[in-house]
């Protein structure tokens, strides 16, 4: 006698699996293994994956009282968005306007645009309306299949507006359908009140911030506001010793380490941050090779997001080749943020990273899917449809898995399911 499911997904003319390797990520050249099922089928209750295989088997194992036709589709675990800066107030439309007339990133950020002027925006904004301007964009995240993704704080840079935005990053996690992953990014950039004095605007991050961030005084680190810390260690932003300083302290408390580095210029954060034990080194266009071998042979993700040096029209990106050749474990996100990439689709993130990082459609949907997991922490209970992990699953509008990456500037999810739940349609 069949079991009852609470949702049946049949008749995917491909189901991609996504299977871990041995319970880990997909590492170098191996990633791109789909566990493609064709004619496949997806039984999910309680809100995990219970039974996955071809339609036959499953509609002879299990019924549910919501049965998907999934013909002509694809099926693929949901997509995790392990980068972005999600939550600020505003927008820098204008410094569009500046940049695609000649001005540069670090040209606009020298003369008080840039990254402070979100944060003008931001400290001017309550939590309610941090929420509000923020929310509308992970609709859209989520309608083009992002069911979990982190979220960085990095534009209050004042205690009280750091802890705002975290306050804004947990408001949002329960009223929404995305999972999402905080992280304190309290040293994203130097703000002006510490303009000559860098280091004393660090020690107010290891000191003041840091303890806030994590609640100290709650008993066991169980009311932490954030499960990672991060820190912008580049040209323009913090030096090598400021950003060993912060993810030192950071460990020290008790919060996982991340380091967006060689977005610009390579200080040597990469190999830093890999020898503390980063979770993930993010941006990585300007490593050299001997960091690049150091990251690959760590397990420290590398999450590339090509939608950055595309949303500066720069014409470098992360060199994919050189980190899977070395054995790295590659996972892409969209950065989403008001300043270099305005992009809430992992689609288009796909798309851009097949051309500019030679990918194949297969490598960015692991890539984006089950590496991602890893990049947030998460990779033994999302990112895949083995059996035993949450439901996050999208129906792709696309008769096979190489459209994805193919096809773009459109949305081709035509069904989201975030923990077993039909989400929209
Ligand atoms: O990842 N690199 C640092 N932060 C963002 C840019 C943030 C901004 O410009 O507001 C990035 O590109
Ligand atoms: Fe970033």
């Amino acid at each position: 006698m069949a079991s009852r499911a609470d949702l049946v997904i049949h008749s995917a003319a491909q189901l991609c699996v996504v299977p871990s390797r041995s319970g880990g990520p997909q590492r170098g050249l191996r990633l791109g293994d789909l566990g493609l099922v064709s004619n496949g089928a997806i039984a999910c209750a309680d809100g995990v994956v219970a039974a996955v295989g071809p339609t036959e088997q499953i509609r002879a194992d299990w019924w549910a009282p919501v049965e998907i036709d999934g013909s002509d589709h694809v099926v693929c675990p949901g997509f995790v968005d392990p980068h972005t800066h999600a939550v600020f107030a505003g927008d820098r439309a204008g410094e569009f306007e500046q940049r695609v007339q000649g001005a540069t990133y670090l040209e606009i950020q020298a003369s008080g645009g840039g990254i402070m002027s979100t944060v003008r925006a931001t400290r001017g904004a309550s939590v309610s309306q941090l929420v509000n301007q923020s929310s509308p964009r992970l609709d859209r995240m989520l309608a083009h299949g992002t069911t979990t993704a982190e979220v960085k704080t990095g534009y209050g840079l004042k205690t009280s507006d750091e802890l705002k935005m975290l306050k804004a990053i947990r408001s949002l996690d329960l009223v929404h359908p995305i999972g999402l992953v905080p992280t304190f990014l309290g040293a994203h950039s130097v703000p002006e009140e510490f303009r000559d004095d860098a280091e004393g605007y660090v020690d107010l991050v290891v000191d003041e911030m840091m303890p806030l961030v994590v609640n100290v005084d709650e008993p066991a680190g169980s009311s932490s506001l954030a499960r990672y810390c991060d820190v912008f260690c580049d040209e323009g932003a913090f030096t090598l010793e400021q950003s060993r300083r912060v993810l030192e302290r950071a460990k020290e408390v008790g919060l996982g380490i991340k380091i967006h580095s060689d977005e610009f210029r390579a200080l040597g954060g990469t190999a830093m941050a890999v020898n503390l034990g980063a979770t993930s080194a993010d941006h990585l266009v300007s490593t050299p090779p001997e960091e690049i071998e150091v990251l690959a042979k760590s397990d420290t993700v590398a999450v590339a997001l090509p939608a950055t040096p595309f949303g500066l029209g720069h014409q470098d990106y992360t060199p994919a080749k050189q980190i899977l050749e070395a054995g790295g474990i590659l996972a892409l996100a969209t950065d989403l943020n008001p300043g270099t990439a305005w992009c809430e689709s992992i689609p288009f993130v796909i798309a851009l990273a097949c051309r500019y990082m030679g990918l194949s459609p297969a490598q960015a949907l692991v890539a984006a899917t089950l590496n991602a997991a890893y990049a947030v922490g998460l990779g033994e209970n999302i990112g895949s449809l083995e059996v035993g992990r949450v439901a996050d699953v999208l129906l792709l509008d696309l008769p096979d898995v190489r459209h994805l990456g193919y096809r773009f500037g459109g949305n081709p999810v035509a069904l989201v399911v975030k923990s077993g739940k039909v989400i929209s349609e």
